[in-house]
């Protein structure tokens, strides 16, 4: 969507793949859907330098609302859970230099049976606006798939008509699957939205990870032109941090999300998590993959049965040449994998070479021509992510000078 927004991949945290729908503060203080789960997240997120890393949204996900409209018409927050309203919270998190992000769904109810926009738009837009929201993710529970293709494209001009400047965020795609599948359009989805979910809900497992990464492996040819600045394509929240995932995967779900210029949206509680996962998410090096300002999706160049390569042209680039990452994903959840290869191999083949450095140890190769080999072990259910500079960033075709 050319709204000017999300020139880059959107970063922050969401509350969904962590807390879902608890709303018992009685027994769960600390992890129901309440402004104190959200002011504290933005308390972390500006104090232990998430924010300067980039995770500068805190996202409201579904559960925030009264079960009824008000007599006006319009969405109310639980009063018990948001006591000061959402204006209020939003303003604790822009004092924090945060954007605020907040979830409806385009149908009758939420998927969670809160109300729904359906014949709301107006209002509802108008209140996202009064209340600062940055960043709205419109869910799609509960409308019936063929009303989507005008719904959506109408809660974005109503949006537009509040004169706030809104990411929009369209969980869409997702619902034509498996069914309508013919009718998914990512040209007239990025038209109309700045970026969109696709596929499953993420959850705190491997299995979840790689049925992510295969939908997408499969599906690359048509997500590849789709995807760029301002009209991202969402593979769904990170899960790094939470039970069941070791620092191996979490440096895989890492590495494959930069690799295409995802949406990076933690979803773990900040107050608890542990120095080794935090470190993977701070990781400044990756980080800058996942931000290149071409915005490119990478693509998955070659695989065997378990091992998987991927590679992502970046900036700097010169002439039509370019830089690289590329990473080696090992989908074997028991053995490491011994890798030795070229860089001809993983589609480095600039004769000037290129700079090589291993993003997740800091190892710096040197120079590095197509022919040079590396080795290497990839954990099991892991992998490991390079950067290749190309060392000769002159253009090398130069005009000559009396012509120009
Ligand atoms: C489905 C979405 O895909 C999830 O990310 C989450 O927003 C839930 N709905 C909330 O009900």
């Amino acid at each position: 969507l050319e709204n000017g927004l999300a020139r880059k991949p959107p970063m922050g945290w969401m509350s969904w793949a962590a807390f879902y729908c608890e709303t018992d503060c009685d027994q769960h203080p600390r992890s129901c859907i309440s402004e104190l789960l959200y002011g504290d997240m933005a308390d972390r997120l500006a104090s232990e330098g998430y924010r300067e890393a980039g995770y500068v949204g805190v996202h409201v996900d579904d559960c925030w609302m009264e079960r009824q409209r008000d007599r006006s018409g319009a969405l109310v927050p639980d009063r018990t859970r948001f006591p000061s309203g959402l204006k209020s919270l939003a303003d604790y998190i822009h004092d924090k230099g945060l954007k605020f992000g907040l979830y409806e769904d385009y149908g009758t109810k939420t998927c969670e049976g809160y109300p729904g926009s359906y014949g709301h738009l107006k209002i509802d837009a108008q209140s996202f606006a009064n209340w600062t929201v940055d960043y709205l993710k419109l869910d799609g529970c509960n409308i019936d798939v063929n009303l989507m293709e005008k719904g959506f494209p109408e809660m974005q001009v109503e949006l537009n008509a509040t004169g706030r400047q809104i990411v929009y965020s369209c969980v869409w795609p997702l619902y034509l699957l498996p069914k309508h599948s013919e009718k998914i359009d990512y040209k007239y989805i990025g038209d109309h939205c700045n970026l969109w979910r696709n596929f499953d809900d993420v959850k705190s497992s491997w299995d979840s990870i790689t049925s992510i990464i295969d939908y997408y492996d499969r599906n690359q040819e048509k997500h590849i032109p789709t995807h760029g600045p301002g009209r991202w394509h969402d593979p769904d929240m990170l899960v790094i941090g939470n039970e069941n995932i070791d620092v191996n995967m979490a440096t895989a779900q890492m590495t494959i999300w930069s690799i295409w210029s995802a949406p990076l949206m933690i979803s773990t509680d900040l107050r608890t998590i542990k120095p080794e996962f935090k470190k993977i998410l701070l990781n400044k090096d990756v980080i800058a993959v996942d931000q290149d300002k071409m915005g490119i999706m990478g693509r998955m160049i070659a695989n065997s049965s378990n091992v998987f390569i991927y590679l992502k042209p970046i900036s700097p680039t010169a002439d039509l040449r370019s830089s690289f990452a590329f990473a080696l994903l090992n989908r074997n959840t028991t053995h490491p994998f011994s890798a030795e290869f070229d860089l001809e191999s993983v589609g480095l083949e600039d004769a000037g070479g290129y700079k090589v450095t291993n993003l997740w140890s800091g190892e710096e190769h040197g120079r590095l021509l197509p022919s040079d080999t590396i080795n290497m072990t990839i954990p099991a259910s892991g992998a490991v992510m390079f950067r290749a500079v190309l060392v000769d960033l002159k253009p090398k075709h130069h005009k000559i000078d009396r012509f120009l």
